[in-house]
């Protein structure tokens, strides 16, 4: 797996098989756990977009906090020859400690506590024994379940020295999330998100990946509204105290994924590299407050 040439997209490695995954990292017994942490099934979210009470919003804030705080200490220790499964323990032990749960831990029977996604893996990678090279992206995508709420935020970091087109990906991922977080405000159709990131996405020469899309949060991990990253007709307009996340994945070539045969870890169809960054977003009067923002 050494950085080869791949027709159009650049210079990188790309992942065509999944790593040894080691055991799931253990949980304490004082932590309090999210309804699937035994099972593997998530509760049955809400019919609806949700509107928030102050104190659920404040809830939010924390726990949205926390998993920005986790991916900072992760792009603090990323370098190449770090192994994906040490980031998992990285974020698994920083999260614990903080009195929380890492929200992927046995979500749909995920089985590690982080998603780490390199190069030509859209989302939802594994982390595996795979060590990280120089010229790697990789997403790490952190969500903490506090104090009863989930907070999910995700962000591609470069390792070392990537090409020129891996650094106009990255770029250009960061720019179609925070264009479309920019037009969030009550009253604002959810389907307007979609047709901003792509528009962003085409001035950028990239192209959507529309089968991964964002969601509503809360104390569950996932729940309405979905929140397209493509033009679209859904339904439905921002109310002040609905949260949500915007997370769109962009490609360097086709849309089109396959999930390998962990039954996670989704890879590009054409080997192109992608790039994801997530916030959780808060709408409020006259706009909105993204509570995963950087700090
Ligand atoms: N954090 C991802 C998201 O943004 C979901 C990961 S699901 C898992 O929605 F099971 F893979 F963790
Ligand atoms: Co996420
Ligand atoms: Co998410």
């Amino acid at each position: 797996m050494n950085r080869q040439f791949v027709a159009n997209f650049g210079s990188y490695a790309v992942l065509d098989n999944v790593g040894e995954v080691s055991a799931a990292q253990l949980v304490p017994s004082h932590i309090s756990c999210p309804p699937y942490f035994k099972t593997g099934e998530p509760s049955t979210p809400p019919s609806g977009p949700e509107i928030k009470a102050e104190w659920q919003v404040q809830a939010m804030r924390e726990a949205s906090y926390l998993a920005r705080t986790v991916l900072n200490t992760v792009g603090e220790h990323l370098q190449a020859g770090m192994a994906t499964e040490d980031i998992d323990i990285l974020v698994h032990n920083k999260i614990i400690e903080s009195g929380a749960y890492p929200s992927p831990l046995n979500y749909m029977g995920f089985p590690k506590s982080v998603c780490t996604s390199v190069n030509n893996v859209a989302c939802h990678g594994i982390p595996d024994d795979r060590q990280l090279l120089d010229g790697d992206i990789v997403s790490v995508d952190v969500t903490v379940f506090y104090n009863g709420y989930h907070g999910d935020c995700c962000e591609t970091y470069l390792i070392g020295n990537v090409d020129e087109l891996g650094h106009h990906l990255v770029r250009a991922a960061r720019r179609c999330r925070d264009e479309a977080i920019a037009i969030c405000a009550p009253g604002v159709p959810f389907a307007a998100i979609g047709a901003k990131v792509e528009q962003v996405a085409d001035q950028e020469g990239v192209t959507v990946v529309p089968c991964f899309i964002g969601h509503g949060i809360g104390k569950y991990f996932h729940g309405p509204p979905d929140i397209y990253h493509c033009y679209n007709n859904y339904p439905g307009t921002m109310e002040a105290g609905m949260t949500f996340t915007i997370e769109p994945i962009v490609a360097q070539g086709k849309e089109d994924a396959l999930i390998l045969e962990d039954g996670w870890t989704a890879v590009m169809l054409d080997n192109g590299r992608a790039a994801q960054f997530e916030h959780t977003v808060l709408i409020v009067e006259g706009g909105h407050e993204i509570l995963t923002e950087y700090h």
